[in-house]
């Protein structure tokens, strides 16, 4: 049976400054999904990340559909209406543009979409991440799909033997969707290459390249391209399908306890490691750190089991006092060096304008 696996998440507001949003904005959000989607979707997951609320469905209408993505685009806009009836922060934040247009890409809300042919038994994990954008899955899924050092299933399993294709995309380029296939293990040194820069080329997909089955869809929204000014980091989304063909679900985990440094943190502006988190985390420290959640489900003609939280293990603890300590050593540098994004990068003018005024009083001299 061919089943659709879609995920729409968006910061519509939350409490006490971009921490969470409220549980009467979720509510609002989850009994919307629940009425409106009846005759519509198979089943449904709602969940929060940090400020932000995720839409998880699954359904037969295949990428891209108007119905569903208009569903979860109204959902977002029932959920801004509790924010902004309760003063929440930011409310409406990633709803960009006033209407809808039949797809939400381009309008503000991140999307993770893949079709596929359910396989008998059907397990996936579903990650949120806040505070960070979708670069910040370069390193851990180049390592879980390409890297026998961090996945074992590439020397160990024939079925992965073959290796993965990567579609990478150029999130610089806005005029159409710029991107480039590579396959691994050939193309590895070219794949570092690109995935080395993490702000302009990012992983779209991955595809095994034994059964051509995709394995993983993330969501590749840049929301500064969209609305031309700082709006909030994009807070990536991504779908992975594991196990048989394609990693296993602790070949995916393995590479998350680096606590990697991505781009993101204070005003999306800074550099932070990414901390592997619980199932609805809050975010604190210096509006971080960047935090993703894992929710693991198996899935049965796209009815959905409960989700398992696949960093909630006493394991992940340790990993999370060793993240907290790499947060505060790079934070004592304040915004000195590569603590802050460069030019380009920064989510507020203020910087820049700065620069353009003092550019004024400098002197030449001999
Ligand atoms: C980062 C983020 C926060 C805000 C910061 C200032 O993605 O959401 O760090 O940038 O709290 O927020 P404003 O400018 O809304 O006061
Ligand atoms: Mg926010
Ligand atoms: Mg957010």
């Amino acid at each position: 049976m061919k089943i659709t696996i879609s995920v729409l998440k968006a910061d519509v507001g939350s409490i006490g400054g971009h921490l969470k949003p409220s549980q009467a904005l979720f509510e609002e959000i989850k009994n919307f999904v629940a009425s409106h989607g009846k005759n519509k979707l198979i089943d449904y997951y709602i969940s929060s990340t940090g400020d932000d609320v995720a839409i998880l469905c699954t359904h037969t209408g295949g990428v891209g559909n108007r119905e569903i993505h208009q569903l979860a685009w109204e959902a977002f806009l029932a959920g801004t209406e509790v924010a902004k009836k309760s003063g929440l922060y930011g409310a409406g934040q990633d709803l960009l543009k006033d209407a809808f247009s039949g797809n939400v890409r381009g309008l503000g809300p991140a999307v993770a979409e893949m079709e596929f042919e359910e396989r008998p038994n059907e397990p996936f994990i579903f990650f949120a991440a806040d505070k960070t954008d979708p670069g910040a899955y370069n390193l851990p899924f180049y390592l879980a799909f390409a890297d026998p050092m961090y996945c074992s299933g590439l020397i160990l399993s024939p079925k992965m033997s073959q290796g993965f294709r990567f579609r990478i995309i150029d999130v610089s380029y806005t005029e159409k969707n710029k991107i480039i296939d590579l396959n691994t293990p050939e193309d590895l040194y070219d794949l570092a290459v690109l995935l080395r820069d993490t702000e302009k080329y990012v992983i779209e997909s991955i595809y095994s390249r034994s059964s051509g089955a995709q394995a993983v869809a993330i969501s590749t929204q840049r929301l500064h391209n969209i609305a031309g000014k700082y709006t909030g980091k994009d807070d990536p989304v991504a779908i992975v399908r594991v196990q048989g063909e394609f990693p296993a679900t602790g070949e995916i985990l393995a590479p998350f306890s680096i606590g990697h440094y991505v781009a993101g943190f204070m005003r999306g502006s800074h550099i932070g490691p990414l901390m592997p988190c619980k199932l609805n985390t809050t975010i604190s420290y210096f509006d971080g750190p960047p935090v993703v959640t894992g929710a693991a489900f198996s899935i049965k003609e796209g009815k959905l089991t409960e989700p398992v939280d696949v960093f909630a293990h006493p394991f992940w603890d340790t990993v999370r006092d060793e993240v907290s300590r790499k947060a505060m050593e790079i934070r004592k540098q304040g915004f000195c060096g590569p603590s802050m994004l460069p030019f380009s990068e920064l989510e507020y003018g203020g910087v820049v304008e700065k620069l353009n005024q003092l550019e004024k009083r400098f002197r030449l001299v001999d």
